[in-house]
Order: structure tokens, then C-alpha cells, then sequence
């Protein structure tokens, strides 16, 4: 746990993250909106259904889940203990927060300790897995999932034939142009502006090791993925809502 933060401090990076983020997930907002679509519709009759956003930053998709799902217990899951402070201080009770390092022995074991999961959902993260760890957290996930439960991965997957990759790519920065994405912060100049924060600045030297994790990255493709989630027992793998390569994945289980 990091010390604590004003919320005006912490609204204030938490939008700039949110503007940040724009650039690198095509049609976001519509993006958190189809997922929330599908946890909502898979969650149908399930009381008070149990939620982990993996790699979930400062929590912005699981607080649109909260939202949509009031009776559910919705965790963010994150690496960067920075980023959960500003989640927790921006949006408050309505979400439970764990620092844990997706893909290593024992993830998973805190999180949902005694009861399956009913959704996992993901955006923008998933890509800093390996394919051997994405491979291994997959599984995981199949055994944790109850029948029925879901994973949705929202992230940029490249289609398989190499000229619609680039086509989708294309299609992705035509998208962020038209809505000014490019005027905002970069990954690189976010977090250099929030080290100078004077705010942030000893939270950050007070996180010692524990930093924002490495991005291994993967060059699966689309079917790479939907091969690599049936091999570990998802019966039904495919892509429910695309714009460019932002996909959204769904895996039932
Ligand atoms: C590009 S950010 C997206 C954050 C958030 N989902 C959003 O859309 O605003 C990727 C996030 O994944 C987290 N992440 C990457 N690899 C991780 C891992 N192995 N374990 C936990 N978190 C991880 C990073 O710390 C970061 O917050």
C-alpha cells in the first residue's frame, strides 16, 4: 500500500492516463463498452458475480463494470503499485484493489481465494505477456473460470494475413487522428510528467522494486490467440467486436 494522494491529484493523472491510453486502444470507449456487454450478458442470473480486470492500470474498465453491474465484486488487478493508488484514491470503495504480477507462481491463489471466477477481462495488457507465460495464465484461468464464465480481452491483435495487419493498423491511426488522440500525453512523456509531480514523487521513490513491470510481448496473431485458448479448454474462442486491431476476444469456458 503507497501512502495517500489527494483525489484532485489523483482525478487529475487518472484523465490525463485516460486521454494517454486513447492513443493506444482503438475506439476505446466503445471497446470497455462491448465488454461490459458481454460480462453483463454472460453474468445473467449469476448473484453477486465475481469480476477480475487483469492488468487493469488505475481501473477504468472495472469501474465501468462496477457501474454496470452494481451487485458485483469487481477486482483490479495490476503490477504497478502506482497506478492502483491512483485507481483507489480516483474511484473510491466501489472496486477492490491487489498488486500482483500476472503470469508468476501463484497469482492468481489471493484473488478469488475460495469461490470460482465468474468473468476475467482485460484491456491493453494482455500484449506484455510472453507467449509461453499468456499461454500458462490462459489455463490458469480455464481451471479458476466456473463453467460458463468468461474471459474477455479487449487489446491490439493483429489479424493473420500480414497485409490486413497493416491495413488494420492504418485504420487504427486514421481513427485516432479524427478524434485528436495525438494531442494528448504519450506513454513516455505520462509517466516522466508524473515522476515530476511533486505529489507522486515520493510514492514513487517509496515503491522501491516494485515498478511498472516489463513488457515482454508476444507475436501471436489472431488465431494464434484463439489456438492458445482452446488448448487450454475454453470451449468457444473468437473475436465478438473489432476496429483495426483492437479486438475484443471472448473465450467461454
Ligand atoms: C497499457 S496499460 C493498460 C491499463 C488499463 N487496462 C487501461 O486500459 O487503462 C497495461 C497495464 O498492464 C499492466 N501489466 C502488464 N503486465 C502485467 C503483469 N504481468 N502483471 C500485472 N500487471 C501487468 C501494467 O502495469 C499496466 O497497468
Amino acid at each position: 500500500m503507497m501512502g495517500s494522494m489527494s483525489t484532485v491529484t489523483a482525478a487529475r493523472w487518472v484523465e490525463r492516463w485516460e486521454s494517454q491510453q486513447q492513443r493506444y486502444a482503438v475506439d476505446r470507449e466503445e471497446r470497455f463498452t462491448v465488454i461490459a456487454d458481454v460480462v453483463e450478458h454472460m453474468a445473467l442470473g449469476r448473484p453477486a458475480p465475481l469480476i477480475l480486470d487483469l492488468g487493469s492500470g488505475p481501473g477504468a474498465l472495472a469501474a465501468r463494470l462496477a457501474a454496470r453491474l452494481p451487485d458485483a465484486e469487481v477486482t483490479a488487478v495490476d503490477a504497478d503499485p502506482l497506478l492502483l493508488a491512483l485507481g483507489r484514491a480516483y474511484y473510491g470503495p466501489a472496486l477492490r484493489y491487489a498488486e500482483a504480477v500476472i503470469g508468476e507462481p501463484g497469482w492468481l491463489d489471493g484473488l478469488a481465494p475460495n469461490r470460482p471466477v465468474d468473468a476475467a477481462v482485460s484491456t491493453t495488457a494482455l500484449h506484455y505477456l510472453s507467449e509461453p507465460t499468456l499461454g500458462r495464465v490462459y489455463r490458469e484461468l480455464a481451471d479458476r473460470l466456473g463453467p460458463g464464465g468468461v474471459l474477455v480481452n479487449g487489446d491490439h491483435i493483429s489479424p493473420d494475413s500480414p497485409r490486413l495487419a497493416d491495413l488494420a493498423v492504418v485504420i487504427g491511426r486514421r481513427h485516432a487522428e479524427r478524434h485528436l488522440a495525438f494531442a494528448h500525453d504519450d506513454w513516455d512523456s505520462w509517466w516522466t510528467c508524473a515522476a515530476a509531480d511533486p505529489e507522486l514523487a515520493p510514492l514513487l521513490a517509496g515503491v522501491g522494486p516494485r515498478r511498472h513491470p516489463r513488457c515482454e510481448g508476444n507475436d501471436l496473431t489472431l488465431s494464434g490467440h484463439i489456438s492458445l485458448l482452446r488448448q487450454a479448454g475454453f470451449a468457444h474462442a473468437g473475436t465478438v467486436w473489432q476496429f483495426g486491431n483492437s479486438h475484443v476476444l471472448v473465450a467461454v469456458r
